[in-house]
């Protein structure tokens, strides 16, 4: 087992505690009681999440003298929904929880979403942790307390901000993780790098494979930590996404477009914001933002990426409709985030001509 690292989400009464360990899991029933949380445990898991870990996250708590359950849901994103959340809090009702139970979310981003809002609704609000299992989820789903469910007419409209108690990461859960979803997380830790740290990104310039295959544990666990630290500082500083937590978006604005125009089927959710990425460091070299030799030095990190799902033959049109359906457009403004330098980034204007050349580049 691995020494245990803290990192502190910054949020004045709010402030909640990240551990990093390798083997943390087993840690769980203790950090449990040491949070003082002392009622009973609803674990809300997907099928998958619970045949590998269930058992062990139940031992924990139950040695650590909590009453505690499993809830397992099916595993995908369709779990994120009003039904799935409904079926929850009759699980809930019927269990007897009450106001002085917790919600341990043990799973990826899906299950920290939904168990998150079913946390932050039930009763009014109860307490829960996060068990992140997937690098996406250990490097920013889990951070941040953004939770919520979709609904048919778009992902994530419904939902709540609700921070959690403590978030507990334990890399070694990421040995039965396919590789893709691996290389799916590492795809948010370059936008971390792009967007804010330099170094970061030199890191993954030399050990992107070795991280990707779990060559250098020692490696990714620093890569882990640096990508909380930063989801951290910028959560601390914008909760609610006012301002700059909304550079996290960067290489998502077109990544959410090639994820809605496949209709969710062909690229995870990494592999599209690598390709929107592309995009986006393009229209920031011809802003100016990138040097031509920074430019290309993305180009060659982001080429090293599995290229299985490519975004040839999707319609520019039908993406530039979801581009401007996003969040961020205000009429025919579109506001993205682009790069200025390698680790910092801005929210610029950009033109929809402008636009379209990106999706050129990015689709020919
Ligand atoms: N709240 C936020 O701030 C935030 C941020 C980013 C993404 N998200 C959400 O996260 C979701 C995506 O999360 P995800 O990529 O973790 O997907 P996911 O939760 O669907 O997990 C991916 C797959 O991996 C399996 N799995 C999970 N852990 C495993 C493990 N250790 N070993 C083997 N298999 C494992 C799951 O069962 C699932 O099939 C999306 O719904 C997205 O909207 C939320
Ligand atoms: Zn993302």
């Amino acid at each position: 087992m691995g020494e245990m690292k803290t990192i502190t989400v910054e949020l004045k009464e709010r402030s909640y505690p990240v551990y990093l360990q390798r083997g943390g899991l087993r840690e769980l029933g203790r950090l449990y009681l040491e949070h003082g949380l002392g009622g009973r445990a609803a674990i809300i898991t997907d099928r998958t999440v619970e045949k590998l870990y269930g058992p062990l996250a139940l031992k924990g708590l139950k040695e650590a003298g909590v009453d505690a359950q499993l809830i397992p849901v099916p595993a995908g994103e369709s779990s994120k929904s009003l039904e799935w959340a409904d079926r929850l809090y009759t699980r809930l009702i019927w269990g007897g929880f009450d106001r002085d139970c917790t919600v341990v979310a043990l799973g990826g981003g899906v299950v920290g979403d939904l168990a998150g809002f079913v946390a932050a609704t039930f009763l009014r609000g109860i307490r829960w942790v996060q068990v992140p299992t997937t690098l996406l989820a250990q490097v920013d789903a889990a951070i941040g307390g953004k939770t919520g469910i979709n609904h048919r007419l778009g992902k994530n409209l419904i939902g709540a901000f609700h921070q959690p108690q403590f978030v507990l990461i334990d890399p070694q859960l990421l040995e039965s993780l396919p590789e893709r979803e691996r290389w799916s997380g590492l795809a948010e830790v370059v936008k971390y790098g792009l967007i804010r740290d330099e170094r970061l990104f030199e890191r993954l310039e030399t050990q992107l494979e070795a991280l990707a295959r779990l060559e250098d544990v020692k490696a990714l666990e620093g890569v882990i930590a640096r990508a909380v630290e930063i989801k951290a500082e910028i959560v601390s500083e914008d909760e609610r996404e006012r301002g700059i937590r909304a550079l996290l978006n960067f290489g998502h604005t077109v990544g959410h477009a090639l994820e809605a125009a496949s209709r969710y089927q062909r690229f995870l959710h990494g592999e599209a914001v690598a390709w929107g990425m592309r995009a986006e460091a393009w229209l920031s070299q011809k802003r100016g933002g990138l040097s031509p030799q920074e430019f290309e030095r993305v180009l060659k990190l982001l080429r090293r990426f599995p290229q299985g799902e490519r975004p040839e033959g999707l319609d520019k049109e039908t993406l530039m409709e979801y581009i401007y359906r996003d969040k961020k457009a205000r009429r025919r403004t579109l506001y993205l985030v682009l790069l200025r330098g390698l680790g910092g980034a801005e929210l610029v204007a950009v033109g929809e001509d402008e636009v379209r050349q990106a999706l050129e580049f990015l689709v020919s």
